[in-house]
């Protein structure tokens, strides 16, 4: 059985938190190393002298019962002392990592406000005024600080490879500020239980050079593409006009809902609907058929859309580069 149970330890584990690649992750993950070698061998010593004693001073036959002893002053003082150096070493390692890692941004980072939704995170950078959603570009080597909301109920964001987590709370603000030290693509999920589909809402984090992060912020400053091939375009005079607009934004366009993600740059996406779904034709057309069928508790309801008006759709979603 213990054999079975550590096979789960092998295969892929991009949510581990022991590849960390952020100073907040590692400053986590320091302390965690320190404090479960000293558990161990605590834990070790302890469960070895009382195997050993069980075994040693077991009863056996024509064994007298042993004299009775009330208070021991040195053997009480050395087990009080004892734990007491080891959480105050505990302590003392602790504090000052707490005071630098819960202590205010630095005033040079940059600001990214992170939005809890059912069930999607949306990702604002105010100073370029660009709208996203389950996707966080950051660019290496430079500090940001996450100012954390959330619109309806309690989330918590957590990309493991960043940092730990932190509750995003409807009414108060919660920041985490971190300086992400190498590039690539780090998942994550919501960790505090946030409805039917809180498993469905998931984020990744997309760690680009500085010049890549400027381009794919520039890239995102601009309107939506206003399509010209027949079906996309007919896709976007049906977003437009139906319900669509209703609750998602295409900058540039007559679509300003801000109930759902902001799509203006839908299709540049890697993934969709809190991160679950491969951005991909099929995908899109699955979910644009039946969302509440593929992501339970989903706001979106199921519209009914034809065959034909899922086609234009999905057409005019990709186009929205
Ligand atoms: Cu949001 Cu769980």
């Amino acid at each position: 059985m213990l054999s079975l149970l550590l096979l789960a330890c092998g295969g892929p584990t991009p949510q581990t938190a022991f590849n960390p690649r952020s100073d907040y992750a590692a400053e986590g993950l320091d302390l965690f190393q320190v404090i479960i070698v000293m558990g161990v061998v605590i834990g070790v010593l302890v469960e070895g002298v009382l195997i050993w004693a069980a075994i040693r001073y077991r009863s056996r036959d024509n064994d007298q019962l042993p004299p009775e002893i009330h208070g021991n002053t040195i053997v009480e003082i050395a087990w009080t002392t004892a734990p007491v150096i080891v959480v105050g070493y505990i302590l003392f390692l602790t504090l000052p990592v707490i005071f630098q890692t819960q202590a205010p941004a630095p005033s040079s980072s940059m600001n990214v406000e992170v939005i809890g939704h059912q069930f999607w995170w949306e990702f604002q950078y105010p100073d370029a005024n660009v709208d996203t959603a389950n996707e966080l570009h950051l660019p290496v080597g430079r500090t940001v600080n996450l100012i954390l909301h959330s619109s309806d109920v309690i989330h918590s964001f957590w990309i493991p490879a960043l940092g730990g987590k932190r509750d995003a709370i409807p009414g108060h603000t919660n920041f985490i500020w971190l300086t992400p030290n190498s590039t690539g693509e780090f998942p994550g999920q919501c960790y505090q239980l946030c409805g039917y589909s809180h498993a469905n809402m998931r984020e990744r984090a997309i760690i680009q050079p500085q010049a890549a992060f400027d381009a794919w912020l520039t890239a995102e400053q601009q309107p939506g593409v206003q399509p010209t091939a027949t079906d996309a375009a007919e896709g976007a005079q049906f977003f437009q006009t139906s319900t669509c607009q209703a609750c998602h934004t295409v900058n540039g366009t007559s679509a300003q809902g801000k109930i759902g993600p902001n799509l203006t740059h839908f299709a540049s996406r890697g993934t969709f609907a809190g991160s679950i779904f491969e951005n991909n034709p099929n995908n899109i057309r699955l979910w644009l058929k039946d969302p509440p069928a593929v992501k339970p508790g989903s706001l979106m309801p199921n519209y009914h859309l034809t065959d034909h008006q899922l086609d234009v759709l999905v057409t005019y979603l990709q186009a929205l580069q």
